[in-house]
């Protein structure tokens, strides 16, 4: 994903491509064992991790067999036989133990270090989405579900039941269940053409294997270790990929502009031909959909499950933001101008007079080096990940009124990974367990990711099973003659998927359906974000610091530089954030824009930086074809929450305070997504939210 982009793991209420309806399970798995076990379900975690790749295909196979069964039998009642029972009941039942037993499926694929088992595990994934989608359809099983909803006395159903109810008809009929028989096939056949296009739209790009040749003189800027490291050609030049680890070092540090030129055109050229075709067949495909649904746009038809609604919402929320910050902008890029200036005269370079889409990184990295001069290298050497973990865990802990305990000879799937019980301080009841999967290796998933097992919610006999998650990440090994020393970039991402996997635990819900982190998209990512608060705060940032040589403390001076660096071209880096929400927006409001002219349009009226002609930035925009269309606002608008509660409650009250801490796992976390996300911030903070802390972190006092 782009630079914002987190990965939330395999999340099935809002994964990407279709939604599902139901989720279903396996029917005597647990039942089983917690006939077997003399524990409590609370205390057992269900997952195993040894099954051969023979066992993980006869398990799909199974699975789907019997999750099918159960539906046949809920889609063959007589409409007079209808309970709650028969339907919700057993549905939610079934979701309860499919979910667990996919995730020892299909997670598998990500951390198994056997080559077999991933491949396994992957076509068990295959399967078992198809699976979902196909169940995800069952129109007889909706009609039941109709039925009992309007035969029954609804109000008489405790609440959580009847949301339940309510948005398994709401997603029915967004799968068009309630419409005539060629129309659903006519939405099939348009969904099927719209998963395909996504997959080669996102293929496309992950299989772009462009690069550029430039001379030693031409990289001029860049680290002697990152020239040494990339490939040579006969000729004694570099090849240089369009890829992350080599784009945006080019991009940040090298001096010549006509090496930044080139990359930047043939970056935002990448897959122009295919994907442009691609966006001109699924925009108007995915309108066409939305209409045959009932909704005037896909913008809004998506919008609809997430706390902003509507268009019109979005829309509001990033012109009212972008008029806020249009000065902050024009000072920054007045500034990154003057820089050029001078940097064309001492060099001696032909000066345009404007800041290019080539220049922009090149330029908010020397105003990060030169404003706030801070030494990264330096500062890592501070927070070795023994003690960034000893201290995330002990900040967490106490904040959420916590006790993790680790558990020795646990059962796991490579001897690195950890296991942790969490339970509450004050009652000693276990809430769940996380693993720590931390380090990188052969085939393992290469980003950091917080993936739910198991979720938080009540078993058919009505007891509550415990809930599970792992927390991935591909931080540096530790070496023989240092440990893993973590950038403060990996200690933002180790505390915000950790937030994750609090959200994870912490939820307590009666259906799978709600458990975790299964709350609408645009209000997933406040947990995570919230707690990224602590690593721009001296104090919590201190107890994780720990010079891995001496042990010393962090010098002050550097860690209030660091403090500081949080507002660093904070005004262009934002209103960047807009134009991309602003472009999402729009294709998918109105199917006809043209994808380039309305980046162009925006980047002219918002940031004020020039797309470079030729260029087609929408055909390599990953978030419009993996589950985020309409959706790219989200990281900013979530963000207003995440800021709203940490300035109005932790703030005010300390934090560390374990009072504040509480509060919020009472109200934002342990509902899970068994209430509104909207609803969830009113109780918290006893009123609307509103973006005046979020201005405030921008450095907009207004
Ligand atoms: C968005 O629009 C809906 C419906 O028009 C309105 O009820 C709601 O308050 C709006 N929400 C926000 C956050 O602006
Ligand atoms: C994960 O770490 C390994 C080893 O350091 C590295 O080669 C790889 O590029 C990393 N993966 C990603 C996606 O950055
Ligand atoms: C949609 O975009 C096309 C092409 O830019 C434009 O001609 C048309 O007026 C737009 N429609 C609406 C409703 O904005
Ligand atoms: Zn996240």
């Amino acid at each position: 994903m782009l630079s914002l982009g987190v990965f939330v793991g395999r999340n099935w209420s809002r994964a990407g491509g279709p939604r599902i309806l139901f989720k279903m399970t396996l029917g005597t798995e647990i039942t089983t064992l917690l006939k077997a076990s003399s524990c409590s379900a609370a205390d057992r975690n269900f997952l195993k991790w040894d099954l051969p790749p023979e066992q993980i295909k006869t398990r799909t196979e199974e699975l789907i067999k019997k999750t099918k069964q159960v539906y046949d039998s809920v889609g063959m009642l007589d409409m007079d036989k209808v309970t709650y029972e028969n339907t919700v009941q057993t549905l939610a039942d079934i979701e309860v133990e499919y979910s667990v037993e996919r995730s020892m499926l299909d997670f598998p694929q990500h951390i198994s270090p056997d080559k077999d088992v991933r491949a396994a595990s992957t076509e068990a994934d295959k399967k078992l989405s198809h699976f979902d989608v196909e169940m995800s359809m069952r129109e007889d099983v909706f009609q039941r579900i109709v039925h009992f909803q309007q035969t029954y006395d609804i109000k008489a159903l405790k609440p959580e039941a009847k949301r339940y109810l309510e948005k398994s008809i709401k997603m029915g009929k967004r799968n068009g269940l309630h419409l005539p028989i060629e129309v659903r096939n006519e939405i099939k056949t348009i969904k099927q053409k719209l998963s395909e296009l996504c997959i080669d739209f996102s293929k496309n790009l992950n299989e772009d294997n462009t690069f550029l040749i430039f001379s030693q003189e031409e990289l001029c800027g860049l680290p002697e270790d990152f020239i040494s490291g990339l490939e040579k050609t006969e000729t004694n030049k570099y090849k240089v990929t369009l890829k992350y680890p080599h784009y945006f070092p080019v991009m940040k540090k090298c001096s010549v502009p006509n090496t930044r030129r080139k990359m930047e055109a043939s970056f935002n050229t990448r897959c122009k031909e295919e994907n442009t075709n691609i966006l001109q067949q699924l925009l108007p495909l995915r309108a066409k959909l939305a209409e045959l649904l009932g909704y005037n746009t896909h913008a809004n038809f998506v919008l609809e499950l997430n706390t902003a609604k509507i268009t019109d919402n979005v829309t509001e929320f990033l012109d009212v933001l972008s008029n806020k910050l249009k000065l902050l902008g024009e000072e920054e890029r007045v500034f990154i101008l003057n820089l050029k200036k001078k940097e064309c005269e001492i060099r001696d370079f032909e000066y345009d007079g404007r800041i290019n889409a080539w220049d922009l990184h090149y330029y908010m990295n020397q105003v990060e080096e030169l404003k706030y001069s801070i030494d990264q290298e330096k500062l890592k050497e501070y927070f070795p990940i023994e003690a960034v973990t000893e201290g995330l865990l002990n900040i967490y802990q106490q904040l959420l009124g916590l006790v993790f305990e680790k558990e020795n000879d646990a059962h796991v799937w490579h001897e690195s990974v950890t296991l942790y019980t969490v339970k509450d301080s004050s009652t000693g009841d276990v809430l769940g367990q996380f693993y720590l999967d931390l380090y990188p290796r052969e085939g393992k998933y290469g980003h950091a990711a917080c993936f739910g097992l198991q979720p938080g919610c009540l078993l058919s006999d009505g007891s509550r099973m415990m809930s599970v998650a792992a927390l991935v990440t591909n931080f540096t090994k530790p070496m023989l003659d240092r440990p893993s020393l973590l950038r403060h970039g990996e200690v933002k991402t180790y505390f915000h998927e950790f937030g994750h996997v609090m959200h994870q635990i912490c939820a307590q819900t009666d259906f799978a359906r709600f458990s975790g982190t299964n709350v609408e998209t645009d209000f997933v990512e406040v947990p995570s974000q919230m707690f990224e608060n602590w690593v721009w705060e001296i104090e919590p940032l201190q107890t994780m610091a720990k010079h891995y040589k001496d042990g010393s403390r962090v010098p002050d001076d550097l860690l209030e530089k660091l403090v500081a660096s949080r507002l660093a071209n904070t005004g262009l880096l934002t209103l960047r954030q807009i134009v991309l929400s602003k472009v999402d927006q729009s294709l998918h409001t109105n199917a006809s824009a043209d994808p380039a002219e309305e980046y162009a349009k925006f980047c002219d009226e918002i940031l004020g930086i020039p797309a470079t002609p030729g260029t087609n930035m929408p055909a390599t925009f990953g978030h419009l074809a993996s589950g985020y269309d309409a959706q790219y606002y989200g990281y900013l608008w979530s963000e207003v929450f995440s800021m709203d509660i940490f300035y109005n409650c932790f703030k005010q009250e300390g934090i560390m305070n374990p009072r504040a801490g509480m509060k919020y796992r009472n109200f934002i976390l342990k509902p899970g997504g068994s209430l509104d996300g909207m609803d969830m911030l009113q109780n918290f903070l006893g009123r609307k939210p509103n973006q005046k802390a979020f201005l405030l972190s921008k450095g907009l006092f207004t």
